[in-house]
């Protein structure tokens, strides 16, 4: 069965009528850029993700972008963060003239080790960007003691984990910043490109607006040089329009990624889950069974990829027999193949070797497109938001998302003071 990466249609014929109003209603404004449909949804991001400002930028990339020119973040400054995530988060290190310090991934959970960090901190360190990949929170409580420690910032790539949830804490609320994306393939998408950062600092949120508007303060008063990273009103429109429906869609793809484990368990391709050690996994590694399903580590993974571990990865895509295995999966899947995790690493340990020779920068490369035997690939087995009747918008009972505001609300006025510390 050929199935595509993601049926945004699907979507949008279930919610065509709040889509298409609030659309409609930006065109009878005529009020396109900024403005009142923008300050909506950010009020309504900064409440669902338990903070108190957020600041509509245009994408994803340009929320890490103006994170780091908010701190001038510049040439000479190092920034730690994960080399397995999308190009955007090392792109905007590099774009602001600073150097990308890769610290390996945790391989059960695919996001940073924090316990590598505090080693790979230097005089030059200015901050930290972890990713929450695939959905699932990065260890956040180990990035914060590092960050503490060493006075280092936190800017959290969120990008792909709207919602996603651990100790009371949802992904973007715990560090300096937090950015999300909006691009169309994300849990919550706009109709185009779109982003958003979140912060419980009010002078940080006020710089990222000065920032995403040329620094103008007041128009026109150019005070410092930023950017047009400004967000449309029809993305914001239709964003606001969807967040009520974030949730159920959530449940549906968790529920979907408990079927595709009960799924591949049947299937007696699974050796384990992505805690298993190398070696156990290379011994029971056979003929048949050569998968490792995702781990759940964390409170709520949001599942904006269900991604598998296979040692056998061309030979599956390839057999008939997984095609026919696949059409009775009722959700679209896709094969693509990983960065190489050791291409990508510091060439140096910075405290080990001292200074590099020549500056070491960053260096992506694509895999080969055939795996190599005996490596380990992964295949991102594309969750969709699960079939129309689940699409309903999630009541609220009571003040929405009350306890965890609350929880939030706490911890934020606590780290709000360590962060005026440190
Ligand atoms: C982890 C991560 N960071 C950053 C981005 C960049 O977001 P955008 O495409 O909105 O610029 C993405 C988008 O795919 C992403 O997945």
């Amino acid at each position: 069965m050929k199935a595509p990466l993601l049926d945004l249609k699907a979507q949008y014929r279930a919610i065509k009528a709040d889509v298409d109003a609030a659309i409609a209603e930006v065109m009878e404004s005529q009020h396109f850029i900024l403005g009142p449909k923008v300050e909506q949804c950010e009020h309504a991001i900064a409440r669902y993700c338990g903070c108190s400002h957020a600041v509509g930028v245009s994408s994803g990339t340009d929320a890490l972008l103006a994170c780091l020119m908010a701190e001038d973040i510049g040439p000479g400054d190092e920034v730690i963060t994960t080399p397995y995530t999308f190009f955007a988060t090392a792109g905007a290190i590099a774009r602001v003239g600073a150097t990308p310090v890769f610290v390996d991934i945790d391989p059960v959970t695919f996001n940073l080790d924090a316990s590598r960090i505090a080693s790979n901190v230097t005089d030059r360190t200015r901050a930290i960007i972890p990713v929450h990949l695939y959905g699932q929170m990065a260890d956040m409580d180990a990035v914060m003691r590092v960050a503490k420690t060493s006075g280092l910032v936190v800017i959290e790539d969120a990008a792909q984990a709207i919602g996603a949830e651990h100790k009371g804490w949802r992904a973007g609320s715990v560090g300096h910043y937090g950015c999300f994306s909006f691009f169309p393939s994300k849990n919550l998408g706009g109709v185009g490109d779109g982003g958003m950062i979140v912060t419980n600092d009010a002078e940080r949120a006020e710089k990222l607006r000065c920032l995403r508007a040329h620094g103008a303060k007041p128009k026109h008063c150019h005070k410092v040089i930023g950017g047009n990273f400004r967000l449309d009103a029809i993305q914001a429109a239709v964003v606001s329009a969807k967040l009520p429906y974030l949730d159920g869609w959530t449940a549906a793809r968790q529920w979907n990624a408990r079927r595709y484990d009960q799924l591949f368990t049947e299937s007696g391709l699974v050796i384990g889950d992505g805690s298993l050690s190398p070696a156990a996994r290379d011994r029971s590694a056979n003929g048949s069974r050569h998968l490792l399903l995702p781990r759940i580590v964390t409170d709520r993974h949001i599942f904006n990829q269900y991604v598998i571990r296979v040692s056998r990865r061309d030979e599956l895509k390839a057999a008939s027999t997984l095609e026919d295995a696949w059409s009775t999966i009722p959700c679209p899947c896709i094969f693509k193949s990983a960065l190489p995790i050791s291409a990508m690493r510091p060439a140096r340990s910075p405290r080990v070797n001292g200074p590099p020779k020549r500056p070491w920068r960053f260096r992506f490369t694509q895999n080969s497109p055939r795996s190599k035997p005996g490596t380990w690939s992964t295949v991102f087995v594309i969750s969709s938001a699960g079939t129309p009747q689940r699409h309903r918008p999630v009541r609220q009972r009571g003040p929405p998302m009350s306890g965890l505001r609350s929880r939030a609300d706490a911890r934020c006025t606590r780290r709000d003071r360590r962060h005026s510390q440190s």
